[in-house]
């Protein structure tokens, strides 16, 4: 049986490791906090540090095959293993040139992908020369995740709020819909295309709020954004399964915003959704087996179960027996111990005959299930003595 390593044990991790159970194959993972989300569904759990060259490298040296579930790995110790014959997908080669924007960016250009017009700065005096091209979005280079290394930046009073560390400065957008479009490929290069989705964001948090799948789009934005999907994905020269989130715009451009080398939050819906999973379709890459079915078997709904704002602590799960009883909904928690403001805990996804049956599914989800803890923060009754 081959032994396949995953690198990270965060919710998306613990959903690979759900599907691993119908494949023959050994699975082992490395984190370095022993009750991550995948700590428990994998046959061999490694406490290392991802981003650690020693430690991946060990890690890496007793598989047959690794991957990954978040980006910020060290992928010189993967170029090693590599080199040693070990198979890493995505390949560090595709992983170099998405872990830092700036090259991410770079790459969009050199390979005529269309994508929002940018600059490339080196700290945030640059951006004091750079007045009028704003209104702009900025993204730092290295080490930002869930929007946390984006800042808008409205106009010259905003300069303060640049970040001070090499990063791209992009045109902000007139966004009508942000997509999101998964393609996997496989050793050989053949590919296989998901139908997109279609993201709505809360515009507070600045993380996913719910999706809906299919996208509503027309024949022709369809086809510029598998397009380039497509194209992007062969570009990057490597088997894996790419995430590719796109914008359209309101004068109907079609541009890649970001691309992520690993099974995605955007692709969650497909395990109740399509007939193969990107959980699965990963597990058919890495394994020498052939790639699966992407089509839907019905329209679907995901909504982020996040962490409810004003409560730290011991989780709990307030009206989940409520929204249990709703027809066609599947509840996903991650199984982590401690909830936090904002903080991904688990998703829904709905599936429904159409979009108004699915919005007004995921609204009601929405309302009713919350994340809270025991005690809710500034509460004047529970004062820490
Ligand atoms: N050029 C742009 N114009 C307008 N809005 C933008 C632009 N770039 C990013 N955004 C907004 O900011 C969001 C986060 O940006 P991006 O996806 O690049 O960052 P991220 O930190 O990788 O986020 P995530 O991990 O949630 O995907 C986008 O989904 C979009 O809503
Ligand atoms: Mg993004």
């Amino acid at each position: 049986m081959k032994k396949v390593g995953i690198l990270g044990g965060g919710q998306l991790g613990r959903m690979l490791l759900q599907e691993a159970a119908n494949f023959p194959v050994d699975t082992w993972v490395m984190e370095n906090d022993p009750h991550c989300p995948a700590a428990h569904l994998c046959q061999h759990f490694v406490l290392g540090d991802i981003r650690n060259y020693d430690d991946v490298y060990r890690f890496g040296k007793q598989l047959d095959a690794l991957t990954i579930e978040i980006e910020s790995v060290n992928i010189d110790a993967l170029e090693q293993l590599e080199r040693e014959g070990l198979t890493v997908i995505p390949r560090p080669s595709a992983l170099r040139i998405i872990q830092d924007k700036t090259e991410q960016k770079l790459f969009y250009q050199q390979h005529q992908l269309p994508t929002a017009p940018f600059v490339i700065v080196q700290n945030r005096a640059a951006v004091n020369d750079l007045l009028s091209f704003l209104p702009a979005v900025m993204k730092i280079g290295k080490g930002g995740y869930d929007g946390k290394g984006v800042q808008v930046l409205e106009s010259a009073a905003d300069t303060g709020k640049a970040f001070d560390a090499p990063s791209v400065l992009e045109k902000k957008v007139d966004i009508d819909k942000e997509l999101a479009i998964l393609v996997a490929v496989d050793k050989t290069g053949q590919t296989a295309i998901y139908p997109p989705v279609e993201m709505v964001f809360d515009p507070y948090l600045n993380l996913l709020d719910y999706q809906i799948a299919p996208a509503d789009i027309q024949q022709k934005v369809l086809w510029r954004a598998e397009a380039i999907a497509l194209t992007l994905a062969k570009a990057l020269q490597s088997p894996g399964l790419f995430a590719v989130e796109l914008f359209l715009s309101r004068n109907g451009d079609v541009l890649v915003n970001e691309t992520a080398p690993r099974v995605h939050n955007s692709g969650h819906h497909t395990i109740e959704a399509q007939v193969c999973s990107q959980y699965e379709m990963l597990w058919r890459i890495l394994l020498d087996l052939p790639l699966g079915n992407t089509a839907a078997l019905h329209p679907s709904c995901l909504v982020n179960l996040v962490g409810e704002a004003g409560y730290s602590g011991p989780a709990a799960y307030d009206g989940l027996s409520e929204v249990l009883k709703m027809d066609a909904v599947y509840v996903h928690l991650y199984g982590k111990a401690e909830t936090r403001p904002a903080r991904k805990m688990g998703h829904i996804t709905v599936l429904g005959k159409d979009r108004v049956d699915l919005v007004y599914k995921a609204n009601i989800i929405k309302r009713t299930l919350k994340v809270v803890s025991g005690t809710k923060e500034n509460d004047p009754g529970n004062v820490k003595r």
